[in-house]
């Protein structure tokens, strides 16, 4: 063993961080943890690495990536932000706020990945992994969800290898993701702040740091990812469930009523917590093959209007 004991001690974490980096260079794609969801990555500026994506997740060419930086400068060298996207930026950055602003000449972000939009989609996350893989590979990086489009987002390792795992020429195992749901989306386009996507950052903390939104509810026509079903599980959802039907898991918000196939978002009623839980619970709920997956109601209020909007989805509600 002479030549391993040779080798230079590194930190585990770098060795990975720049392997998947290399893969990346190579045009493969990486499974990647952000503080939000799984991701599975992709060299922004490789036409072919991305289109290889579409196809590992089954996903539709008009819907459009995130491009995934590792601060504010290489944000900029992507779009031109305004000063109200400046304020979310430097509010909420790194975290989980993606901003969609128009695409700088030059940047390396290809015509696929935008799905030929004029703008583009730009979002610096907050896990310590994911933030070196973006400096060893030093440029921006698309990563979707790591699920099969339409699926529930993965929040383990496992989930996520389970989904996209067979695409991926590096797996990064980053633990469970801390916030569970997908980063929220806000265009900062002609001097206005309109949300696209609800997410982990609620709609008064945006409009606390950056101003107004410019409409009531989240604007669906404007994102061409929102459709009607998706992070739908194999079962059929119930909402605002009391409790479990004949057949039916239940997940419970509050304490968990006795019974097989029941779990509880939040015993506590946390949306926190809830948001956290709520994919994985999704999947858990389905490995059992339920009749249905029968929710009981969360509030709508702060991070309920994410987690309301990931469930109405998953139940095919919304146009
Ligand atoms: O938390 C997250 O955002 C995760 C992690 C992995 O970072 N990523 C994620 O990506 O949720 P994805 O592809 O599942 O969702 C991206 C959303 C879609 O709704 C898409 O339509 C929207 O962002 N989007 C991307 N670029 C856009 C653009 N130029 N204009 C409007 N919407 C855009
Ligand atoms: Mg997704």
């Amino acid at each position: 063993m002479a030549h391993a004991a040779a080798r230079a001690p590194r930190s585990p974490a770098l060795t990975q961080a720049e392997a998947a980096a290399e893969a990346l260079r190579r045009g493969q794609l990486v499974i990647l943890p952000t503080e939000t969801v799984y991701g599975l990555a992709a060299d922004a500026g490789n036409a072919e690495a991305v289109a290889r994506l579409f196809e590992a997740k089954g996903r539709p060419r008009f819907n459009p990536l995130i491009a995934h930086v590792a601060d504010m400068g290489a944000a900029e060298r992507l779009t031109v932000f305004d000063s109200r996207a400046r304020a979310l930026a430097a509010a909420f950055w790194p975290g989980p706020l993606t901003l969609v602003a128009p695409l700088r000449e030059g940047a390396g972000v290809c015509d696929l990945a935008r799905a030929g939009l004029n703008t583009v989609a730009v979002r610096v996350p907050a896990h310590g992994l994911a933030g070196e893989v973006l400096r060893a590979f030093g440029g921006a990086l698309v990563a979707p969800s790591a699920n099969r489009s339409g699926r529930p987002s993965p929040t383990t390792v496992e989930d996520a290898r389970e989904e996209t795992g067979s695409a991926a020429a590096v797996v990064l195992d980053g633990g469970p993701c801390l916030v569970g749901l997908e980063s929220t989306v806000v265009a900062a386009l002609d001097g206005k702040l309109r949300l696209l996507r609800p997410g982990a950052v609620t709609r008064a903390e945006v409009e606390a740091a950056g101003g107004a939104l410019l409409e009531g509810k989240a604007d669906a026509k404007r994102s061409p990812g929102r459709l009607a079903l998706h992070y739908a599980p194999d079962a059929p959802v119930r909402l605002n469930a009391e409790g479990p039907g004949p057949g039916e898991a239940f997940l419970a918000f509050g304490p968990a009523p006795q019974g097989p196939r029941v779990w509880s978002l939040s015993p506590g009623r946390d949306l926190r917590e809830a948001a956290a839980n709520l994919f994985a619970l999704l999947r858990t709920a389905d490995r059992t093959r339920p009749r249905a997956i029968a929710v009981a109601p969360v509030p709508d209020e702060g991070l309920g209007e994410a987690i309301n909007d990931r469930l109405r989805r998953a139940a095919g509600w919304v146009g």
